[in-house]
């Protein structure tokens, strides 16, 4: 099953279920040296070290991304400023900023308006009895959830989807020039709109203990972005919680049609629902890879590592491991503990967890309990890509 696994080239069936070549490739090669000399690793505790140890593993992407997108792209400037590909001191300055306006007081802030906007979409799911779950729900959560959060004007968030997906699509571990086009197209437009943006709210501030936007502009002390390290990093934090909470709801919602038991477990036992969202960010993890650069000479799992190897961290194999999940394979909502790493690990975790749960919560929790009887209406369409897992399309008739 994995004589020549790729991740440029993934077998048949491998976007349909991944989770049988998980398992192979951590029994026979959990640190599966891969043709372009990177590292895949598929043990829970490997990818945890390595989270953990930021003195030998650096989140800079230099120079992974300079031969991929070229020095003077657009996406090279994007992803080579965001936070989250950068380590101390650029990170550590904007997460700092960040995390002021994300902290579970003012997430909790955003509950009353989360619950109204689902409600209004389940209304209007009673109403058409068959809808498309990613199209007509989920995907219609994260984009105004993101948008309050940096109050972008309701009229303008339409394109903020699809900029989003075109600007995470180009992650991809084998870029197409289709992929890559439009995700430079994507970072040109999104920049120039929040260029707009920007000029408008340095003139009339938000609150900053609510507003990301605000904050970021503003600083903190001595502490101000550069407008590149500001706009990047806007770019970013609206494009991490699109497509990943998309897909947790709809990869949730899947999972209980695919698992009838569960469901009626969380319907008789409704205060499941927050260990039923984390079982959901383990079981089928909307964000499968994180990635690495060895900094010095080390080693993972006994296995030595040149310094300058790349090293891929696959979430969603180390979520399925059994030396750290019982029966990883099974859909448990009650499974505890959970320890996943569905939001990564260390300093770089998700500065939005707290945010993606609530969404989760409300989302799935009310969709249930509002549709007991829903049920697939045509085959789903999964999205076909490595990093990032979901689906296009996933019919439902609610009743
Ligand atoms: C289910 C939904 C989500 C999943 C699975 C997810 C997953 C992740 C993962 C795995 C990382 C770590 C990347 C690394 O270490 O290389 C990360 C970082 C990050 N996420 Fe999320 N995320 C989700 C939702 C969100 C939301 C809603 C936001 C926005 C508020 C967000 C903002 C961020 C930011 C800003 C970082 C960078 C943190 C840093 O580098 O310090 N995420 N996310």
């Amino acid at each position: 099953m994995i004589g020549d696994f790729d991740l440029a080239a993934v077998p048949p069936g491998f976007h349909a279920d991944p989770y049988p070549t998980y398992h192979a490739l951590r029994e026979a090669d959990p640190v599966r040296r891969m043709p372009d000399g990177s590292r895949f690793l598929s043990r829970y505790d490997d990818v945890a070290a390595v989270y953990r140890d930021t003195r030998a593993f650096s989140s800079d992407k230099r120079t992974e991304f300079r031969p991929k997108y070229g020095a003077g792209s657009r996406l090279y400037e994007h992803h080579t400023t965001s936070l989250v590909f950068n380590d101390p001191p650029l990170h550590t300055r904007v997460r700092r900023l960040m995390m002021g306006a994300l902290t579970v007081r003012a997430i909790a802030a955003m509950e009353p308006s989360l619950i109204r906007l689902v409600d209004r979409l389940l209304d209007d799911a009673a109403a058409r009895q068959e809808i498309d779950l990613i199209a007509d729900f989920a995907s219609a959560i994260p984009v105004e959830v993101i948008g309050n959060l940096l109050d972008v004007p309701h009229a303008d968030r339409a394109p903020l989807r699809g900029w989003s997906l075109a600007i995470l699509g180009a992650l991809e571990p084998k870029l197409t020039d289709t992929q890559r086009a439009a995700g430079e197209i994507a970072v040109g437009e999104f920049t120039a709109y929040l260029r707009g943006l920007v000029a408008d709210r340095r003139k009339h501030p938000g609150d900053p203990s609510q507003d990301v936007l605000t904050r970021l502009i503003q600083g903190e002390g001595d502490e101000r972005l550069s407008e590149t390290e500001l706009l990047q990093n806007c770019i970013f934090i609206l494009n991490a919680g699109h497509e990943t909470t998309t897909n947790l709801i709809g990869n949730g919602l899947h999972a209980l049609l695919e698992w009838p038991d569960q469901r009626a477990r969380l319907l008789a036992e409704p205060e499941l629902i927050r260990s039923a969202i984390e079982e959901f960010l383990r079981f089928d993890s909307s964000n499968q890879l994180g990635n690495r650069i060895s900094t010095i000479a080390t080693e993972i799992g006994g296995v030595p590592v040149a310094p300058g190897t790349p090293v891929t961290l696959c979430i969603g194999a180390a979520n399925r491991d059994p030396a750290q999940f019982a029966e990883p394979d099974r859909l448990d909502l009650a499974r505890e503990p959970n320890r996943h790493l569905a939001f990564g690990l260390g300093v770089h975790q998700c500065a939005g967890m707290t945010l993606a749960r609530l969404e989760g919560r409300i989302a799935i929790g009310r969709f249930v309990q509002r549709f007991p009887e829903f049920r697939a209406n045509g085959a789903p369409v999964r999205g076909g890509r490595v990093r990032f897992r979901g689906f296009l399309s996933l019919p439902v008739r609610t009743a």
